[in-house]
């Protein structure tokens, strides 16, 4: 960070009481009215459960956001810290767990060499995996059939580093003006073909195939966070089957979903979505975080071309799709943590890294992570 920028809000941690939390808030003309106690679970509006049209119940509302903790081994299995986060999510009182963690659907696909992938040499760890699950939340919670688990399934697009953390092996859809040179890719790098989508396309069915063979109630189709399902979104620029027009751009998610219906029926589908998006940012003279500067920018999926509002018309478009495709599970989220993280995750730091911010691993060392 630079030594001239000074953050000027406090860290959520700082707020350590009801009193403290409203009076920042009051201080700040932010509406945003809250209990001060908790009240009993059983007159909480949180213990509510929520029927599903697949005839699932989820237990109550308080849902889990995937997280993963880049600690899987290189062939992409789980280790113990895996193993160990996996039980936090099933004891910790939510009864939706969306995805759990990102799971590449091949490993030139993962996000860093240490990321899960679904494949048939991994499948008998998803089968314990999500027996490690129940297990756990029935120990703690007496029953599970409220308990509704999903995968994610991912392929990281043009953030994927197969093998080493520091070396991306980016696979794009599209000449980016800002995100091809500020991860290392001239203008002209290649992109995927259609040939290659199709491929992942049946990739990410067979990975559908084992997971719910392993028992998930629902796969994730990653649409957030700068991957490959998000790049679609706004691979505007893109001649073909995959690219320029809504229908086109929509077509990766549609084909997967068909494909998933053909080949493992009955199993549920959700969608984590990045509904808006803005310019990449970059470090500015303060040290805050600016956009990049442009003109007409329209990359931005759910984003105006100023590149800095947001304009939901077609984020409005996608959900009226997704609910045609009798999709019930959306997970909203923003942005990309690798380009413009402050959108995303509470952050006391501006957005001013060239790459990602330096976080420790699960094994204590730091590596440039960003975590999605
Ligand atoms: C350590 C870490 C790991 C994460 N792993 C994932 C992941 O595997 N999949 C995913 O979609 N998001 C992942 N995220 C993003 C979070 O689920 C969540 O989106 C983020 O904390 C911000 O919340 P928001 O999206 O509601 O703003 C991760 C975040 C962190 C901090």
């Amino acid at each position: 960070m630079s030594e001239k920028y000074k953050p000027q809000f406090p860290r959520m941690a700082q707020l350590k009481t009801a009193a403290d939390l409203g009076n920042y808030l009051t201080k700040n003309d932010i509406g945003l009215p809250f209990d001060e106690t908790l009240l009993p679970s059983s007159e909480s509006p949180f213990n509510r459960p929520i029927p599903l049209k697949s005839g699932q119940t989820i237990g109550n509302s308080l849902c889990i956001l995937p997280m993963e903790g880049w600690d899987g081994t290189l062939d992409g299995r789980p280790t113990d810290f895996t193993r160990n986060r996996w039980k936090k999510f099933a004891i910790s009182g939510a009864k939706l767990l969306f995805g759990c963690e990102a799971v590449a659907v091949c490993h030139s696909g993962k996000a860093n060499p240490n990321q899960l992938v679904m494949n048939a040499n991994t499948f008998p760890d998803f089968v314990e995996l999500r027996q490690l699950v129940l297990d756990a939340h029935t120990e703690v919670f007496g029953k599970t059939d409220d308990l509704v688990i999903g995968l994610q399934l991912t392929h990281s697009g043009r953030f994927c580093k197969p093998k080493s953390h520091k070396a991306f092996e980016s696979k794009i859809l599209y000449s980016h003006p800002f995100l091809n040179s500020k991860f290392g890719m001239p203008a002209d790098y290649p992109l995927l073909t259609d040939t290659d989508i199709d491929q992942i396309i049946e990739k990410y069915v067979e990975a559908a195939v084992l997971a719910q063979k392993a028992g998930f109630d629902f796969v994730d189709v990653k649409h957030c966070h700068g991957y490959l399902g998000h790049e679609f979104l706004s691979a505007v620029s893109r001649d073909g089957r995959y690219g320029g027009s809504f229908e086109n751009r929509t077509r990766y998610l549609r084909n997967i979903v068909a494909g998933i219906r053909e080949a493992a029926p009955g199993l549920g589908i959700g969608i984590r979505l990045s509904a808006f998006d803005m310019l990449p940012f970059k470090k500015g003279p303060t040290g805050a975080g600016i956009p990049e500067a442009a003109d007409q920018y329209p990359f931005a999926f759910g984003g105006k071309p100023s590149g800095t509002e947001l304009d939901l018309t077609e984020t409005k478009e996608l959900l009226a799709l997704v609910e045609s495709l009798g999709i019930q599970l959306v997970c909203i989220t923003g942005g990309s943590p690798y380009y413009n993280p402050h959108l995303m995750r509470p952050a006391l730091f501006p957005p001013q890294m060239v790459t990602c911010p330096r976080r420790p691993t699960a094994r204590g060392e730091t590596a440039n992570r960003c975590d999605t």
